[in-house]
């Protein structure tokens, strides 16, 4: 059978991928032209994809013998589901193998955000220094600070319980209770507005459906304190992009540490000149171990797609009822 990779990934996947099938994968490292994709997968049984290639009805069609995607990311939104199902493909995703990873990457944003970490590694390497100085790059504080987690799902709650490590005070919002979070860090339940207002940093660790597109716009961004930031290590569409932007030059905000984008690659240009804001280039998975993980996971789902058996990280369980 014949697999098709959209991207390099590590070896260790492709490893697994060689020992079971025919494998083709996209020679540039970067992310394939959707011609591209369509002509190199064109006699494809499965493909391994990543969150940057968008996945549809069609795409699907003009790979007649498409058996299975197996997606590189835990998010599944580049993916249309729907059209996936009703012809029959599994698809899956990698969860928890990155859970400590992006909660890392979480934690780190606070904390550049918080203490101006980019801003003073700029100003330093400017070559202006004087000296100590008793008001220079006065950051927020972080023990004693709340924390509001939307989101209390695997990554919403190794958030958590770092930052209950770090002597924060945690309030989250989610669709169900999370009796462990409130066992553990106390963690206090609330609605979004609530969250909102009273939070000093919101973390996002919501998945992107049509739901929760721009769940953080102008409105809410209101309702945060002026004192507060803003972290989005989930999805980028899940924060109205403009309207951020306006808030942190208009200091509705303190600031905003970002991993993700509405319009990925590309980052609205206003957010480039803050000093308010921390930018990184989706990176919350960037581990050479965690990468490694998902590279095995997705190879493995591919496996069990292409060969049969239980496919361990399915996501369209329904798929079955239309498998021909
Ligand atoms: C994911 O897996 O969804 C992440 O965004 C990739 O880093």
């Amino acid at each position: 059978m014949n697999v098709f990779v959209t991207r390099i990934i590590p070896d260790i996947g492709l490893e697994i991928l060689r020992d079971n099938f025919n494998v083709s994968i996209n020679p540039e490292d970067r992310p394939i032209a959707r011609s591209k994709l369509i002509d190199l997968a064109s006699d494809s049984d499965g493909i391994l994809c990543l969150l940057t290639d968008r996945i549809d009805g069609e795409i699907m069609d003009l790979i007649p013998d498409l058996k299975g995607i197996a997606n590189y990311a835990v998010g599944f939104d580049n993916i249309d589901i729907d059209d996936a199902t009703r012809r029959g493909i599994p698809v899956s995703n990698t969860p928890g193998v990155l859970t400590d990873a992006t909660a890392e990457l979480a934690i780190a944003l606070i904390f550049a955000a918080a203490r101006r970490i980019v801003e003073a590694d700029v100003f330093m390497r400017g070559g202006t220094w004087s000296g100590w100085g008793p008001m220079q790059f006065l950051g927020a504080d972080i023990a004693g600070a709340t924390l509001g987690v939307i989101g209390m799902g695997k990554i919403g709650y190794a958030v958590a319980k770092r930052a209950k490590g770090l002597g924060m005070r945690i309030v989250y919002f989610d669709t169900q209770r999370n009796e462990d979070a409130e066992k553990e860090f106390s963690a206090e339940m609330m609605t979004i507005p609530e969250l909102l207002s009273s939070a000093d940093f919101v973390t996002l660790h919501i998945p992107l459906f049509e739901k929760t597109r721009h769940l953080i716009g102008k409105a809410e961004l209101e309702m945060m304190k002026p004192t507060a930031f803003l972290i989005n290590t989930s999805r980028g569409p899940v924060v109205d992009e403009a309207a951020l932007a306006k808030a942190l030059k208009e200091k509705k905000i303190a600031g905003a540490g970002l991993d993700v984008y509405e319009f990925e690659p590309k980052v609205t240009k206003e957010l480039l000149a803050l000093k308010n804001v921390v930018l990184l280039p989706h990176i919350g998975s960037a581990t050479t171990v965690t990468r490694g993980k998902m590279a095995v996971m997705a190879a493995e789902n591919l496996v069990s797609m292409l060969k049969g058996g239980d496919i361990p990280n399915l996501v369209n369980p329904d798929y079955i009822k239309y498998k021909k």
